[in-house]
């Protein structure tokens, strides 16, 4: 049993010896932060185009509760993904870049958590703390931190080229 495990997390490097698979997110993990992000990244885009494509006078639109709705049901499943990966992800992703020298990682992953914080301060003072002449400008910050996380993770995931050519042939 222990052998069929690490004959599957291991492969054989070029300099000999048996390193581990590149860091995977378990499938669910994947599937749920990929789903939450695109559906937080839809619903906040449409709740601006609405909202900034009409006149004073006609806001709020009628769309924009709905576009919330879904906003904050993402929200709340984005939360639950970031802490399943502060739980294992972090960690294990921490002590394994270390090991196969991926600086890069580390260095995206401690941005990636600082800008996820940032992003759940900014939602959270948007819906309890926001004077009217803060919000607009507090909304696009909140806007703005959720899509540069989205590209980080990106060139986050992307950072091991070479290993990752290795650990899947
Ligand atoms: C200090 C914090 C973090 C460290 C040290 C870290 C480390 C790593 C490492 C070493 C990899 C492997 C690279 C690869 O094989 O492609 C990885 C992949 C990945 N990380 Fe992180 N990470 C951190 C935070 C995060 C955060 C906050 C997120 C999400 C918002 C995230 C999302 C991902 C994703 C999506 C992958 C690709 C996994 C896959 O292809 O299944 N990481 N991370
Ligand atoms: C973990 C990620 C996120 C969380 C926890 C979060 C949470 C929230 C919360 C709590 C609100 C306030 C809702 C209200 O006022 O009733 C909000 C509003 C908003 N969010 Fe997010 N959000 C996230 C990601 C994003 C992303 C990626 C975008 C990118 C487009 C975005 C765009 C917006 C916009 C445009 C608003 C409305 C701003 C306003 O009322 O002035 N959010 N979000």
């Amino acid at each position: 049993m222990r052998q069929r495990f690490l004959r599957r997390m291991a492969h054989v490097n070029p300099a000999g010896g048996a390193v581990p698979e590149a860091h995977r997110l378990a499938a669910w993990q994947r599937r749920s932060l990929c789903g939450a992000a695109a559906a937080l990244f839809a619903t906040g885009a449409a709740w601006l185009a609405v909202h900034y494509t009409r006149s004073a006078d006609a806001l709020p639109s009628p769309a924009e509760p709905w576009l919330i709705r879904a906003h904050g049901l993402a929200a709340f499943v984005a939360l639950f993904v970031l802490g399943a990966l502060a739980a294992s992800h972090v960690p294990r992703g921490w002590r394994l870049a270390e090991r196969r020298g991926w600086p890069a990682q580390r260095r995206t992953g401690v941005v990636l958590c600082g800008l996820g914080a940032a992003v759940v301060l900014t939602g959270y003072l948007l819906y309890y703390f926001a004077p009217d002449n803060i919000r607009p400008a507090l909304g696009w910050l909140h806007a703005g931190l959720g899509a540069a996380m989205a590209l980080l993770v990106i060139a986050h995931r992307r950072g091991t080229g070479h290993d990752r050519h290795h650990a899947r042939s």
